[in-house]
């Protein structure tokens, strides 16, 4: 895929590599809505309402990662900041609104600021205000998905590069996606890199269910709006209403699964296709896997990421880890 370097007004720069393909995004969703156990990725949870309704979701009292990682930061940002290094070249992966990058600059003084996402436009605006704020970090967003590769343009130094990836977001990939994308991130920095990440750990079930299935139902209509979502890319012809929200945690597993489970048997068309579904089938939506603090310590050593650090809330339910390329 051919790389646009797009230059504006401002002095940031901006490197958009992914370009969204129609045809291969159909394809794909189709062939997961057809297979018996029917599937979709969660990347396509995040329309413009999707994302919306993720940040509503990290204010519910039930959702305990956001503000319980937040408050690690706060509590320890010194002893990260020794850890991780100042005048890192800090990449943010999945940045969004590059809120929780932001925090760390004071503390962190990185040398060059590169928050990643699927689309600059995105990046565009947070990036102008950001500059203005810290005009001596040099700034690069990228539009790049780098869930599948990782193909960092020269405009991202080399030296002390430091991967973010905060908010647990690691645990939508399943244990063997995970270590795959950390080989990458490794082979993607030198020995004087590092990773600092944010990983929920395994709590009680109860604790768990609840903040997948929150009593205001905001979850659920996060998830729900996957349906029109999927009617919009697809042309599929999704009714919302047919469909309930499930959110538990598989003990055995070790993750939280979400599924759209059909309220009676129906029909979904959509252009080349249509399955039935017949009352209770599900769509299966989202993992999110929740670890032992030593079995994500030991996934991150086998990537070659070793002298692991961590830190944690007064409860155990959450931990930052800084870990440097070994
Ligand atoms: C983005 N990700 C880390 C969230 C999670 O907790 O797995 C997505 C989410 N799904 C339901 N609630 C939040």
């Amino acid at each position: 895929m051919p790389t646009s370097l797009i230059r504006d007004a401002s002095p940031a720069e901006f490197i958009q590599t992914y370009r969204a393909n129609a045809d291969v995004l159909c394809a794909e969703l189709s062939a997961g809505l057809l297979a018996p156990q029917a599937v979709t990725s969660p990347k396509y949870l995040y329309d413009a309402l999707g994302s919306k309704l993720f940040e509503a979701i990290c204010e519910l009292p039930e959702y305990y990662p956001t503000r319980t990682e937040a408050g690690i930061f706060n509590a320890y940002l010194g002893e990260i900041a020794q850890a991780a290094g100042v005048g890192a070249t800090l990449i943010d992966l999945g940045a969004g609104n590059c809120a929780k990058a932001a925090r760390l600059f004071s503390t962190l003084q990185p040398a060059q600021y590169v928050p990643v996402d699927v689309s600059v436009d995105f990046l565009r605006d947070t990036v102008g205000h950001l500059r203005q704020r810290f005009p001596h970090i040099e700034m690069t967003g990228l539009g790049l998905d780098f869930s599948s590769a990782l193909d960092l343009p020269d405009a991202v130094r080399r030296d002390k590069r430091l991967f973010f990836y905060p908010g647990s977001s690691i645990g939508n990939f399943t244990p063997d996606e995970a270590l795959a994308f950390f080989h990458r991130l490794r082979a993607a920095c030198d020995t004087d890199g590092g990773l600092l990440i944010g990983v929920d750990l395994i709590k009680d079930k109860a604790i768990l269910d609840a903040a997948y299935d929150d009593a205001l139902g905001v979850t659920a209509a996060f998830n729900l709006n996957l349906l029109l979502h999927l009617n919009q890319l697809l042309g599929a012809d999704f009714n919302v209403r047919d469909w309930r929200h499930l959110g538990f945690f598989n003990l055995e597993k070790s993750r939280i699964e979400m599924y759209l489970e059909a309220r009676a048997d129906l029909t979904v068309t959509w252009p080349g296709a249509q399955r039935r579904f017949l009352a209770g089938e599900r769509i299966h939506t989202e993992n999110s896997y929740k670890y032992a603090a030593q079995t994500f310590v030991n996934l991150l050593a086998q990537a070659g990421f070793g002298d692991a650090r961590l830190w944690t809330d007064a409860r155990g339910w959450f931990a930052v880890i800084h870990a440097r390329a070994v």
